[in-house]
C-alpha cells in the first residue's frame, strides 16, 4: 500500500511538506495545494515558493492544477515540467462555493460533456503524466458511473477518489457501493482519500521508522 500525504490549501505547504518529511517520512508521494492558472500566465508568488524544486528536495512531490481550460492546463504543465515534474494532477475535487460557481474543481463534474473534451484535449497535448483527484459527483453517488466511463477512456496515471459528493462538502463520508459494483472492470489504478485520524497515524509512522 503507498500512502500519500494530501493537499490541503493554506496548510500543506512547502515549509509544512519539509517538516513533515524532516520529522516522519514516509510518504510514497507528498501532493501540492493546487496552482490556479491566472491571465498573466504566471505562477503567484505562493505557487513558486511552493513547486520550486529546491523547496521539495527527496521528496516525490507532485502538483496540482485547478482549472476547466484545456489550453491553461496544458500550459502551466509545460511550465511545471520544466521544473522537473514528470506528473501532475488535475484537481476535480474542491467542493468550495467560489470555484464550483466558475465551474471549476467538483463543479466541473456538473458538465461530464465538457469534462469529456477537456480531458481529450489535454491528454492529447500534455507532455507529462497526469493524475485526476475527483468526487463521486455534485448531487449525488449515482453520478459516478456515467464519471467513470469518461475516465476510463484515458490513460490517467491514478484515480484519487475522494467518496464525496461537492454537496457534501467534508461532511458526510459515503461508502463507495458505486464503485465497489464496478471496480472489478476498471483498468484504472484507484487511490481512496481518509485523514489518517492520530491513531492510524502513529501506527503509520511507527511502522515506518521500523524500515
Ligand atoms: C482546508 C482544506 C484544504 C484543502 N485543499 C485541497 C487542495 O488544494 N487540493 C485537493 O485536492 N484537496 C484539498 N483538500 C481535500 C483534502 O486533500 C482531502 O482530500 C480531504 O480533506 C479528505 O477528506 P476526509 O479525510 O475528511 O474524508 C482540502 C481540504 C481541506 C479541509
Amino acid at each position: 500500500m503507498n500512502i500519500y500525504l494530501a493537499p490541503l490549501e493554506g496548510i500543506t505547504g512547502w515549509i509544512y511538506r519539509g517538516a513533515v518529511q524532516k520529522c516522519f517520512g514516509g510518504f510514497d508521494k507528498y501532493f501540492i495545494p493546487f496552482i490556479k492558472p491566472n491571465q498573466m500566465g504566471r505562477f503567484s508568488a505562493r505557487e513558486k515558493k511552493d513547486i520550486l524544486p529546491e523547496h521539495n528536495k527527496g521528496m516525490h512531490a507532485v502538483p496540482q492544477i485547478l482549472t476547466n481550460c484545456a489550453e491553461d492546463f496544458v500550459q502551466t504543465a509545460k511550465k511545471l515540467e520544466q521544473y522537473g515534474y514528470k506528473e501532475i494532477n488535475l484537481n476535480v475535487g474542491c467542493p468550495s462555493k467560489t470555484v464550483v460557481t466558475k465551474g471549476r474543481g467538483a463543479g466541473f463534474l456538473a458538465f461530464p460533456e465538457r469534462l469529456d473534451l477537456f480531458l481529450e484535449e489535454v491528454f492529447q497535448n500534455c507532455p507529462i503524466d497526469i493524475s485526476v483527484k475527483t468526487r463521486i459527483g455534485t448531487e449525488s453517488g449515482e453520478e459516478f458511473p456515467k464519471l467513470m466511463d469518461i475516465y476510463n477512456k484515458y490513460p490517467i496515471k491514478e484515480l484519487i477518489i475522494h467518496p464525496r459528493t461537492q454537496k457534501d462538502f467534508y461532511k458526510i463520508f459515503r461508502i463507495w457501493m458505486c464503485l465497489k459494483k464496478r471496480s472489478a472492470q476498471e483498468g484504472i489504478k484507484y487511490v481512496i482519500t481518509e485523514i489518517l485520524h492520530r491513531k492510524k497515524m502513529s501506527v503509520i509512522f511507527r511502522n515506518s521508522f521500523r524500515k
